[in-house]
């Protein structure tokens, strides 16, 4: 999102601020790990069939706190096979905290790393500029697909990165869930910063059989606890609407009016009762495309 009038990537102060209470509170990455811990390491053989490195490239990493889990999942299963790690990623903030990461993780220090603090589209056009189109084993692009201008060239381009028997990883909110529908219901308010055009699951996989790619995909049920939003005043609340509505101040961003909608539809399409909590379905999906 570099060319001028785009929005930036975004993830910086207060944002990265929602993000981490939203990553803490939501159980979202537990879920995640849970998932890969199921199906990567009979992934990660078939791919890593013969190989004597398994080159890995993470987009849009954030923190790293995933990628880390990924690679160390993949050094347990592989542990002959050498490991060599790419990752694209445009936040400062968030790219620093990786770093800090990989050097208090043990197992992670003996991996090298190239870091890329660059947009997807960047990373492409440098990649592109230089003729040097290095090739993975394992390509991951986890919950960043929002963000990038133009998802059929991203996926095109990144499916064109992948060696020979490799897999690109897309984790990603699932269609007609709880994000789904609040964001394609609010579309015209919600899609005006660092998102542009919302897409779901659904629509990753109308652009996958559009190009004619082979993939397989796989729910991965998650629910928090989004209560707090719905008392005025509170601050993890107020943190927790900023991140899911992408602003900067919910309660000053929209009218007295727009926001009480929201919140009814939050309350009533997006969430459901369980146990005297409002828990927000923000189920996602994991579509694994062959190269
Ligand atoms: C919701 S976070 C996900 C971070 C991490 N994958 C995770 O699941 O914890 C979205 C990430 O995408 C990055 N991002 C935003 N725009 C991007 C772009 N155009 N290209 C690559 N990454 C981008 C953000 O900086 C952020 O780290």
């Amino acid at each position: 999102m570099a060319a001028e009038g785009k929005r930036t990537a975004g993830y910086e102060g207060r944002y990265v601020q929602g993000f981490q209470y939203f990553l803490e509170h939501s159980g979202e990455h537990n879920a995640i790990l849970q998932y890969l811990e199921k199906v990567l390491p009979d992934e990660f053989k078939r791919v890593g069939a013969g190989e004597r490195q398994m080159d890995v490239l993470g987009v849009g990493s954030g923190g790293g706190e995933l990628d880390a889990q990924i690679l160390t999942l993949l050094q347990s299963t592989l542990p002959d096979v050498s490991i060599a790690a790419d990752v694209v990623e445009p936040s400062t903030e968030l790219m620093g905290q990786f770093k800090a990461l990989v050097s208090k993780t043990p197992n992670l220090k003996k991996i090298p790393f190239v870091w890329h603090s660059v947009t997807t589209e960047d990373y492409k056009t440098e990649a592109s500029a230089k003729g040097d189109m290095k090739k993975y084993d394992f390509i991951h692009m986890i919950q960043m697909l929002y963000y990038v201008d133009g998802c059929a060239e991203t996926l095109k381009f990144f499916h064109s990165l992948l060696k020979k028997n490799g897999k690109l990883m897309i984790i990603h909110e699932q269609a007609d869930g709880g994000w789904d529908n609040l964001w394609k219901s609010y579309k015209k308010v919600l899609c005006t910063k660092s998102i542009s055009d919302y897409i779901s699951s659904g629509d990753i996989v109308s652009h996958l059989k559009g190009l004619g790619l082979k993939y397989e995909e796989h729910p991965i049920p998650n629910s928090f606890d989004i209560t707090d939003c719905f008392t005025e005043g509170d601050e993890t609340g107020e943190l927790l609407l900023d991140f899911m509505t992408d602003q900067e101040h919910f309660h000053q961003s929209f009218t007295p009016e727009l926001r009480a909608e929201i919140l009814d539809h939050l309350r009533n399409k997006c969430s459901s009762e369980k146990d005297g909590m409002r828990m927000f379905d923000s189920s996602l999906s994991c579509i694994v495309i062959y190269a």
